[in-house]
């Protein structure tokens, strides 16, 4: 049993300084050059056990936060140190990568080997994530520790008086959720063909840490790292669990909102970002928490365990501050692409005989597995169905970003959530009997990208398909 909960600081990621910076001599534009190994370290989680034995980017999970400015391209070596156990490929979720670099599956780079993978970072600011993509391996990789957070910034957001500083008032909160063994080791995921819940939340990479904050405004930047969990986000006071906090969305997978959303229920399926502000300025002096709903507030069909209603505790000081950061009540004009009423595909997302399927196909069925060509340039319309029963699935596309236009059926006929509706994403969660259609500008590269569910259990086991973006004929 772990009995150190709230009683560890909540680690922050470091920033990864750049090893060289030169200028691109076609465009003029700066290039950041990186060097990230992929390495063995251990992590004492619980204490007076032996350590876990993880495998990190730069030896540290999360591994080490990329900050670049929107403009800077950037090229990031990731050397997979010899003694590793597996192979890897690295996917930069969110960024519209040109094929070669997106972390195609079957891009492996052995034990001993490099690859150098191209960014083009000409996104607006936003939240993207790095993380291990290696066929039928990326649900042991990522949960033994490759995934690490990838910050775009851009002038326009900073004019807008956000709380800043990274690690100070602008702050990482990586979700995670892991078993351990008797003896303190991580339990290996690689007997699991299901879901693999986790009965121990990490933020940060340290089980239910504690953050001491001022009596201010906070902007925490979520990504659900998990294998398989689902959050269902809140914040409560210690003396008063059950009264749920309000706080303001204003960014999701894409970046910005076009204005904050007021919520006090956040829900989070795998690989999902939202970033959020919070105000603890009414609360000096006081303890809050951040918890946990069961089945991520809804969208999931998750297993609980004792303490998974918790994710980490905030001790506000009590000596007052000034707080000259806002948030202003218009963030930005997101660019959603011109809605349309025709759907272009179907992909229905089961389970047939055992295995994970889209329309019938699995990722090993390589003759088979390009579901969609999809012309450059266009705006499509993608029906994604959940015909899976009791399971649900986050469902990533990769290349895009897409409009979450309609929610249909299911069994909890949520509908899409205003903060969903308010921005751009790349991850949806299909709930149970649900039917979503996302709409996307399929641009600006021609090439082969994967889509899949991200429960990272079903995507090894083949719950991930491909389309083809090619060039419009002249
Ligand atoms: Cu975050 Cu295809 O992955
Ligand atoms: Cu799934």
């Amino acid at each position: 049993v772990y009995n150190q909960i709230y009683q560890n600081p909540l680690p922050i990621p470091p920033v990864k300084q750049p090893k060289q910076t030169i200028v691109n001599p076609v465009t003029g534009n700066n290039i950041q050059y990186y060097e990230i190994e992929i390495k063995k370290f251990d992590q004492q989680v619980y204490p007076g056990k032996s350590p876990a034995h993880l495998i990190g980017y730069d030896g540290i999970s999360p591994g080490p936060s990329i900050v670049v400015e929107k403009g800077t391209e950037t090229v990031v070596r990731f050397l997979n140190n010899p003694a590793n156990p597996r192979e890897n490929s690295v996917h930069l979720h969110g960024s519209p990568s040109r094929a070669p670099f997106d972390g195609w599956a079957e891009d492996i780079t052995e034990p001993g080997q490099y690859k150098d993978y191209y960014y083009p970072n000409y996104q607006s600011a936003r939240l993207l994530w790095y993380h291990d993509h290696a066929v039928h391996e990326t649900a042991e990789n990522a949960y033994f520790g490759q995934a690490g957070a990838y910050i775009i910034t851009d002038a326009a957001e900073n004019s807008l008086g956000l709380p800043s500083g990274y690690g100070q008032f602008d702050i990482p909160l990586i979700l995670s959720s892991k078993f351990y063994n008797q003896d303190g080791t991580l339990r290996t995921s690689t007997t699991e063909d299901q879901n693999l819940w986790g009965d121990i939340i990490h933020v940060n990479g340290q089980p239910w840490p504690f953050l001491n904050v001022q009596p201010r405004k906070y902007r925490f930047r979520f990504l659900n790292a998990a294998i398989s969990r689902d959050f269902g986000l809140h914040f409560v006071k210690s003396s008063a669990v059950n009264t749920k906090l309000p706080f303001k969305v204003i960014a999701s997978d894409a970046g910005l909102l076009e204005a904050p959303v007021t919520t006090s229920v956040l829900e989070m399926g795998v690989a999902e970002r939202y970033e959020i502000v919070f105000d603890f300025s009414s609360y000096a002096g006081q303890t809050l928490e951040l918890r946990n709903l069961p089945d991520g507030g809804g969208i999931g069909t998750d297993e609980d365990f004792d303490n998974t209603g918790k994710v980490m505790k905030f001790t506000v000081s009590s000596t007052p501050v000034t707080d000259t950061s806002n948030v202003p009540s218009t963030l930005r004009q997101v660019p959603f692409p011109p809605a349309g009423n025709t759907i272009n595909h179907h992909f229905r997302f089961h389970r047939s005989n055992g295995e994970w399927q889209i329309n019938g196909i699995g990722f090993a069925d390589a003759a088979n597995r390009i579901l969609a060509n999809v012309p450059r340039g266009t705006v499509e319309i993608w029906e994604l169905e959940n015909s899976s029963g009791g399971w649900t699935h986050p469902i990533h596309i990769h290349l895009v970003d897409f409009r979450v236009k309609e929610r249909i059926g299911g069994d909890a006929g949520r509908g899409v959530q205003p903060y969903e509706a308010a921005g751009l994403k790349d991850v949806v969660w299909l709930g149970r009997g649900e039917t979503v259609l996302v709409e996307a500008h399929y641009a600006p590269w021609n090439g082969v990208y994967m889509f899949h569910c991200h429960n990272l259990i079903h995507e090894d086991q083949d719950m991930m398909a491909a389309f083809n973006v090619t060039q419009l004929p002249d």
